[in-house]
């Protein structure tokens, strides 16, 4: 219920609209009371004056004229009402969705590292579908049950107060049976959901990997896993739904109970003579309004309980821990007149969520302008190196500092906006290649598109595209080759002409004729930048400044190549096993993700 009290706090804003809703709804209430007053008097008229040759039929005329006007504003109002409330519904949605989206942008990398796409993605929809989803029913609803009740309650009191008691015992025992129901309801709903959310996390990533499905042949077995999880909400399904209705059966027996008791009151008392016929009738009607908000009743706790299961699971996601909090940009005081920037790791240790030490005590630095090269085995936590550059993590202890500045006291933003980086995997998106080359400086000229390109070595493929640089290239860029997909990514790299760059294995994907147009262009890319290299080939390695090597977590040797390759390290061992043509040695340089 708190949770449900929160979602109102976070649509605050949209105040004018459950203002608008709650009115018209009263407005509705008042013309359904209307008529049963109405009919009752036309009863009484009709009655009174049975049958006579010259009876005055002004009165009931118009009577039935005041009953047209009732229903005509309660369908004017009911529809006003409906309108208001699709806008409140579909407004609150925005609102959540935004903030969930905003939310999900601003969590830390360790938050994706344990999350599916799909999962997440089910997630926002069910949880948003089922708190706006309750807010209209509540919004369309719940004011309007209060006011009916309230109305049917005073008016029958005047007439009949056995039947207001009975009346009023209905609705306390009504919400207390509905609330036992909750607690079992609520338990089996979560567990569907967990069984939805797991289909749908690996749905979305058998769609986004439908390739390597259909190479292995495995379309039958993701179908079986998916299917799988579904029958198994078909089985908590019918025992919450079981429960629910026999829970239902045992309400509505109470209530036919006590409109039984309604009705046999009202009968005897008016063949006593004890009411008229129009206060029969008047009654009768006003009885079966009150019948309404009971349902409307169940249908809101209906509607509460689902919204309640998705509100939790929307403000776990609310209440993740932001990345931290934004600071100033860097001091422009720090950034290098000629672009570059120097960088330094002390004392560097970091390990993953729930793992041993990746790195630990690592010291070096890169002065501005200077390239450097990382080696060490594979899985020996370079990559890791540069997530932390990046600030994806932060370092369990030790400082990491750009231009002296110590990444803690740098705005994220600020850091990132200053690294260029070129992974192994391009990682485009769907979209144009004009697109995708100016993700990153959505502003730049066509010309400054087609410059990138030049450099990165991919205008000459993009132009024998029909569509250009207008050419739409498929989810992660899928109608595009390997090479091509990196070159974007260079040129990208290019046009974001951040000081610091990195390069991960930039080319280690590709093909050795596509390896050599990219490395091109990222000889262009690296020109007057500091830049950190870890190549697969050891030619690339050997044309750095200097080497850090990496071993068991720390760093092993610091020198340029020349110096290394005389200290008998682990750039030696692997100059040697260059040379050598053993199978054993070339398996021992794959470890190092070094191509001989
Ligand atoms: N997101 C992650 N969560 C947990 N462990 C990780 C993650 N990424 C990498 N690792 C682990 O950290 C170690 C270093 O990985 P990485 O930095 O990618 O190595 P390299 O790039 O040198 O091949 C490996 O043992 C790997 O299993
Ligand atoms: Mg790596």
């Amino acid at each position: 219920m708190r949770d449900l009290i929160r979602i109102m706090g976070v649509a605050r804003h949209l105040w004018p609209y459950y203002l608008t809703i709650v009115v018209t709804s009263l407005a509705v209430a008042g013309t359904n009371l209307l008529t049963p007053l109405i009919i009752k008097m036309a009863t009484d008229i009709v009655v009174g004056g049975a049958g006579g040759q010259n009876v005055d039929l002004s009165p009931v005329v118009w009577l039935a004229v005041a009953l047209l006007g009732a229903e005509v504003a309660n369908t004017v109002l009911t529809n006003v009402g409906g309108y208001v409330g699709d806008v409140m519904t579909v407004r609150l949605r925005s609102t959540l969705s935004d903030r969930y989206y905003a939310k999900l942008l601003s969590l830390p990398q360790r938050y994706f590292d344990n999350e599916l796409t799909g999962t997440v993605i089910n997630r926002l929809t069910r949880s948003i579908t089922e708190i706006t989803n309750f807010l209209n029913v509540f919004a369309n609803n719940f004011f309007q049950m209060v006011l009916t009740l309230l109305a049917s309650l005073a008016i029958t009191a005047f007439y009949s107060w056995p039947i207001a008691v009975l009346l009023a015992v209905i609705y306390p025992l009504f919400m207390w049976l509905t609330t036992i129901t909750s607690a079992r309801w609520q338990r089996l709903e979560a567990e569907k959901n967990r069984e939805f959310d797991i289909a749908g996390g690996r749905f979305a990533e058998v769609i986004g990997q439908i390739r390597v499905v259909k190479s292995f042949v495995q379309e039958r077995r993701e179908l079986d896993v998916f299917g799988n999880r579904y029958r198994t909400t078909i089985q908590t399904t019918r025992t919450q739904s079981r429960f629910w209705h026999l829970m239902d059966i045992a309400r509505r027996g109470v209530l036919n109970l006590i409109f039984f008791g309604i009705f046999a009151v009202i009968f005897t008392q008016t063949a006593k003579g004890a009411f008229t016929v129009g206060v029969m009738v008047l009654l009768i009607q006003l009885v079966n309004l009150a019948r309404q908000p009971v349902f409307a009743m169940s249908f809101i706790v209906d509607a509460s309980q689902k919204a309640m299961a998705g509100s939790r699971d929307y403000f776990a996601v609310m209440a993740e821990p932001s990345e931290r909090e934004e600071l100033p940009p860097v001091p422009a005081a720090a950034a290098h007149t000629d672009g570059s920037a120097g960088v330094d790791f002390k004392s560097v240790c970091f390990g993953y969520e729930g793992g041993g030490n990746v790195l630990c005590d690592v010291t070096f630095s890169i002065a501005p302008g200077e390239r450097v090269a990382i080696v060490g085995e594979s899985g020996g936590g370079k990559t890791t190196l540069v997530s932390l550059l990046l600030g994806l993590y932060a370092p369990d202890s030790g400082m990491i500092s750009i231009d002296g500045a110590s990444l803690d006291d740098l705005s994220l933003d600020g850091v990132r906006s200053r690294v260029g980086v070129v992974f192994q995997d391009p990682s485009l998106f769907s979209g144009t290649i004009r697109e995708n080359i100016a993700y990153g400086a959505p502003e730049a000229t066509p010309e400054q598109v087609i410059e990138a390109a030049h450099s990165a070595n991919a205008h000459g493929f993009i132009e024998r595209f029909a569509a250009g640089y207008d050419s739409e290239i498929g989810e992660r860029g899928i109608k595009l080759s390997g090479g091509q997909k990196q070159r974007i990514a260079v040129a990208r790299a290019i046009l974001k002409n951040a000081p610091i760059l990195i390069l991960d294995e930039a080319t280690s994907s590709l093909d050795s004729k596509s390896e050599r147009l990219v490395q091109q262009g990222l000889d262009r890319l690296m020109a007057g930048r500091t830049t950190l290299i870890i190549a697969h080939r050891l030619s690339t390695i050997s044309s750095v400044d200097r080497i850090v090597t990496i071993k068991d977590g720390r760093v092993d040797e610091i020198g340029t190549p020349d110096e290394l390759a005389a200290t008998g390290g682990i750039y030696a061992e692997l100059l040697s096993l260059q040379a050598s043509a053993t199978k054993k040695d070339r398996k021992r340089l794959h470890q190092f993700d070094i191509l001989a």
